[in-house]
């Protein structure tokens, strides 16, 4: 679970990077691309939109991080609307990978070690909500 302190440090690296950051959506996306090439084209085929759908989401997470239902509450939804886009087991560590990789071009030295870290962390926290509430709404009845 996140630590006041990791909260502190990817807040910190956030308002390091600025909004909307083209070139971290960039990088990000190419990342995901080496890793898993069909992963990249489950996003929006546009980088634009692709990028911009990523950067609302990590703003609402760190928004949420002060409170735990706020962040689960999130989570629950977001995980059931990605029903329809799918993500499969395994994806969330590879967006996780390509997330921290991309933040690292992106900052060089200032992604310090423990940035990197607090990265990782919140990416575990959460994988595990996201991953639940998305095969939960995919086992339930299709509707009609
Ligand atoms: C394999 C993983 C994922 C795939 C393939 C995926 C795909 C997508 C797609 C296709 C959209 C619609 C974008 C658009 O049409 O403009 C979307 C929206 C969204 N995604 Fe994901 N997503 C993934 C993971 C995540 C994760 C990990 C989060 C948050 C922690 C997240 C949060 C959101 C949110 C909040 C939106 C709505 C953005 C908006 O306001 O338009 N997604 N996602």
């Amino acid at each position: 679970m996140l630590n006041p302190s990791h909260i502190r440090l990817v807040r910190d690296t956030w308002a390091a990077i600025g909004s909307e950051d083209d070139v971290l959506c960039f990088l990000f996306l190419e990342e995901v691309s080496r890793r898993e090439p069909m992963l990249r084209w489950r996003f929006h085929p546009d980088q634009g939109l692709a990028g911009a759908a990523v950067f609302r989401a990590m703003d609402e997470v760190l928004r949420a991080l002060d409170s735990e239902s706020e962040l689960l509450a999130f989570l629950e939804k977001t995980g059931q609307a990605h029903a329809y886009h799918g993500f499969w087991r395994g994806d969330l560590t590879t967006l996780a990978q390509a997330w921290v990789a991309a933040l690292q071009t992106r900052l060089g030295p200032e992604l310090t070690k423990a940035r990197q870290v607090a990265w990782t962390q919140l990416w575990q926290t959460v994988s595990g909500p996201l991953e639940k509430a998305l095969f939960a709404k995919a086992r339930g009845p299709v509707p009609v």
